[in-house]
C-alpha cells in the first residue's frame, strides 16, 4: 500500500524513466482506496452565513454586490492589500445599508482573518499564486472555503487541498460559476431526462481574446494573469469549460478521468501583442511567455467517454466554452446554442440529428426543459447580472445549502480533479503530449459516489 507522498516520488521517478522511453504513465491506481469522506458532506444549517471576502478586486466586489442583496449572507469581513479597493467595498455595503465589514489589510493579513472569530466562510477571490495559501489557512482555521478559479495548480496543491478539507472537516469548494450556466444547466437536465441518451463524448473551452484586460488595467497594476503565462505551458484555467461537463457525465461520481493528453500551439498572436500591444510604458513589453495561443487536451474517463478541452487567451476571435454534449441520441451545442435530437427525442436510428434543429424547435426545448434553478430564479438572476445570471444563481445555491445544512454542489474531489490538469497539460505539452494519468483523489469513492441531482431552491426558505 502507497501513502499519497509515496505516490508522488514513485510518479515522478517512473515519470522521468518513462519520459526517455516515451510513456510517460503516473499510475494513480497504485494510490491505496481510503474513500472520500467529504463527498456528500454537510455542515449544521447556519441561520446567517457571515462571510469574509479576501481579494477585494473585480470578483470579490461584483460577490459583495450580489451577496448583499441574499437572504442570510452578511460580508462580516474584507480583506485586501489596497485601501481603495477595501474602502470601495465598504462605500458599496453602506450604499445597501448592510452592516460595516470588519477590516483586514496587507499581504499577510487573510492569516489573521482566518483565524478569527469574525466569519464561518472565506470567499477567496485573490490572484492565482494566492489561492492556495488563503485556502489552507481558511481551512487550518476552522473556516469553510469558497475559492475562485483556479483553485488549485499542481497534483501536490490539490491533495494538500484535498487532505486539509478531510482533516478539518470543513467545505472547500471551487466557485465554478459555469455549471450554473443555463444552457449547461439545460444540458444537464436533458441528460438526466435520458434524451441525450448515453453521453459518450464533450467539448469545452475557455476561448476568450483576453489580451485587452493587460492594457485595462495597466497602469493600476501589472496584471498577475501574466506572470503564470510566462512562467506556464499547457492549460491554467481549465474548468470554466470543464466542470459543467463533468457533472453531465458523471465524473466523480460512477465515473472518473483516466488521462489525459494536451497539445500546445506556437503563440504568435500573443509574441504579437506583447511586443506590439501592451500600452505605453508597460514593462512586460517584449516579454515571451511559456503560454500557447491554443492549447488542446484530449482526457478518456475509466468509463470510456472522452472530453477535448481547449484554452486560449490571446487570439482574436468570439468567446466561446463549446459545450458541446454528443449522446447517443443526439447532441447540444451552445455558442450559439444548438440542438438536433435523433427521432424527435423518441428513438429510431439514422433521423431527425443530421441538421441543427431550427430556431423555433431548439427554444421551445430550451423553455420546456429548463432547468429547475433557472425557473425558480432564473429571472432574479438574469436582472441581478454576473455573467448572465450564473453567478448570482451559484451565490445563491451556496448560500441556500449552507444555511439549509445540504451539501454544496461540488466538493474539494471536483476541485482537485480538474485544478491538477493545469500540471498535468503542462506536462503532456510540453512533453510531445504524452499521456498523463490523472490522480483519483476519492481513492475508489466515485465508483459509489452519489451522482449530482438535479437541484433547485425552496423559494419557502429563500425570501428575496
Ligand atoms: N469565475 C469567474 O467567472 C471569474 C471571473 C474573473 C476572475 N475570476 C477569478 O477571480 C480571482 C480574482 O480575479 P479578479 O479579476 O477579481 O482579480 P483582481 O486583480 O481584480 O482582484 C484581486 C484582488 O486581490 C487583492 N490582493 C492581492 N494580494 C492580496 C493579499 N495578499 N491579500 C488580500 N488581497 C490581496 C488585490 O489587491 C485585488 O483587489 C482570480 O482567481 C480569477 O481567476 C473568476
Amino acid at each position: 500500500m502507497q501513502n499519497r507522498r509515496e505516490f508522488l516520488r514513485n510518479t515522478m521517478l517512473a515519470g522521468a524513466g518513462c519520459l526517455a522511453a516515451g510513456a510517460l504513465r503516473a499510475d494513480a491506481a497504485r494510490v491505496a482506496e481510503g474513500g472520500a469522506p467529504m463527498l456528500g458532506f454537510a455542515c449544521k444549517p447556519m441561520e446567517t452565513v457571515r462571510v469574509g471576502v479576501v481579494g477585494v478586486g473585480s470578483r470579490g466586489m461584483g460577490m459583495i454586490n450580489r451577496v448583499s442583496k441574499l437572504p442570510g449572507v452578511v460580508v462580516a469581513a474584507v480583506c485586501d492589500i489596497q485601501d481603495d479597493k477595501i474602502n470601495k467595498a465598504k462605500q458599496s455595503l453602506a450604499r445597501q445599508k448592510r452592516p460595516e465589514p470588519k477590516v483586514y489589510k496587507g499581504p499577510e493579513a487573510f492569516r489573521a482573518l482566518c483565524d478569527s472569530g469574525d466569519v464561518d466562510v472565506i470567499y477567496n477571490s485573490t490572484p492565482w499564486h494566492l489561492h492556495v495559501p488563503v485556502a489552507l489557512a481558511a481551512m487550518n482555521g476552522g473556516k469553510h472555503v469558497l475559492t475562485e478559479v483556479t483553485s488549485a495548480f499542481t497534483v501536490e496543491e490539490c491533495w494538500q487541498m484535498v487532505e486539509t478539507a478531510e482533516k478539518r472537516k470543513v467545505h472547500c469548494m471551487q466557485l465554478e460559476n459555469c455549471i450554473y450556466g443555463e444552457i449547461e444547466m439545460l444540458t444537464f437536465n436533458l441528460a438526466r431526462l435520458g434524451m441525450l441518451g448515453e453521453i459518450v463524448h464533450a467539448e469545452g473551452a475557455y476561448n476568450h481574446d483576453g489580451r485587452h484586460m493587460a492594457n485595462d488595467l495597466f497602469p493600476a497594476y501589472q496584471y498577475w494573469r501574466y506572470d503564470w503565462y510566462r512562467e506556464h505551458a499547457g492549460n491554467p484555467y481549465p474548468t470554466h469549460g470543464l466542470v459543467p461537463l463533468c457533472l453531465t457525465m458523471d465524473v466523480n461520481r460512477g465515473d472518473r478521468m483516466d488521462y489525459i493528453v494536451s497539445i500546445d500551439s506556437k503563440n504568435a498572436a500573443f509574441a504579437d501583442f506583447m511586443a506590439h500591444g501592451l500600452k505605453k510604458g508597460n514593462p512586460r513589453a517584449g516579454q515571451k511567455l511559456k503560454v500557447g495561443d491554443m492549447n488542446t487536451s484530449l482526457i478518456r474517463t475509466v468509463g470510456g467517454k472522452t472530453i477535448m478541452l481547449q484554452h486560449t487567451v490571446s487570439v482574436p476571435r468570439p468567446y466561446s466554452r463549446l459545450q458541446r454534449v454528443q449522446g447517443t441520441r443526439g447532441m447540444i451545442a451552445d455558442y450559439p446554442y444548438r440542438i438536433a435530437l435523433e427521432g424527435d427525442g423518441k428513438y429510431y436510428y439514422g433521423s431527425g440529428a443530421h441538421a441543427w434543429w431550427d430556431a423555433k424547435r431548439a427554444e421551445e426545448i430550451r423553455q420546456k426543459y429548463k432547468h429547475p434553478l433557472w425557473k425558480t430564479i432564473g429571472e432574479i438572476a438574469k436582472k441581478s447580472g454576473g455573467h448572465g445570471g450564473m453567478d448570482y444563481i451559484q451565490d445563491a445555491r451556496w448560500s441556500y445549502c449552507l444555511r439549509m445544512g445540504l451539501p454544496l454542489d461540488t466538493s474539494v474531489y471536483d476541485l482537485a480533479t480538474t485544478g491538477c490538469l493545469c500540471e498535468l497539460t503542462e506536462r503532456s505539452a510540453t512533453n510531445r503530449s504524452q499521456a498523463m494519468d490523472v490522480p483519483d483523489f476519492t481513492r475508489g469513492a466515485w465508483k459509489t459516489a452519489k451522482k449530482m441531482d438535479v437541484v433547485d431552491i425552496d423559494l419557502a426558505h429563500f425570501k428575496i
